[in-house]
């Protein structure tokens, strides 16, 4: 007998602007690629153009604005309660430009992830693409990681390389990088609902082994979504 499909994995997306990724982690549900719901879309900017669009696909939004906060707690502490009033089993950093404090990341320990302009551990923090460029790097890419309390520094689950071009600017990069994540965030988001990818012991588990280097999108995964 075949077994049953599995639930859809519920998500929470927080993002702060354009919401491309986002959009592309839609995308995939909606074709049947992605074995997820998106519950939320949480943003710190009330005029963020991804929420508009999760209004438009009829998902609830909401806004938890930074600048009525004192302080990074209060912030957080307001953040998660909007974030767990949706139960997901997964929170999904989309373009979220915050930086959360410690307590906020050890309570979602194991079920927050975001996505990277870089090849982690390249390249932490702002500006990837300008400090790959003037590093002349001839490799590039991006990276889904699991969030600890180090900046950019969580276990990376899955990664994209693209070329770096000669005469490359950082724009060109940009949008060479962005279209590779959008392929890269519904397959590892899939990675995960198909529990395939899991956290436990405070590491990343993948088929019931350690992982222990970063999975590469189109080498170690024979299909993806
Ligand atoms: C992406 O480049 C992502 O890697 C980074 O922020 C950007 C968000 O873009 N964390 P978008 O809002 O998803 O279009």
């Amino acid at each position: 007998m075949p077994t049953p499909p599995s639930s859809p994995l519920p998500l929470v997306v927080l993002l702060s602007g354009r919401g491309s990724n986002f959009q592309a982690l839609l995308h995939a549900i909606q074709a049947g690629r992605l074995n997820a719901v998106i519950r939320a879309v949480i943003s710190n900017r009330p005029g963020a153009a991804g929420l508009a669009m999760a209004d438009q696909a009829g998902i609830s939004t909401a806004v938890v604005d930074h600048r009525e906060y004192e302080d990074r707690e209060s912030y957080d502490t307001a953040l998660r309660i909007a974030i767990d009033a949706h139960a997901p089993a997964l929170v999904v950093l989309a373009g979220f430009m915050r930086i959360l404090t410690p307590a906020f990341v050890r309570h979602y320990e194991g079920r927050l992830i975001n996505i990277h302009p870089s090849l982690l551990p390249r390249f932490r923090g702002l500006d990837t693409h300008a400090r790959a460029l003037q590093e002349g790097v001839t490799e590039h890419g991006a990276s889904v990681h699991y969030v600890t309390e180090e900046l950019d520094g969580g276990p990376v689950i899955l990664q994209a390389r693209v070329a770096v071009h000669p005469g490359d600017t950082e724009e060109l990069l940009a949008v060479r990088v962005l279209k590779e994540e959008h392929r890269l965030y519904p397959a590892a988001v899939e990675l995960i609902a198909s529990g395939r990818i899991r956290w436990r012991e405070h590491r990343v588990w993948l088929d019931g082994k350690p992982l222990e280097t970063p999975l590469l999108l189109d080498h170690d995964l024979q299909s993806i979504p």
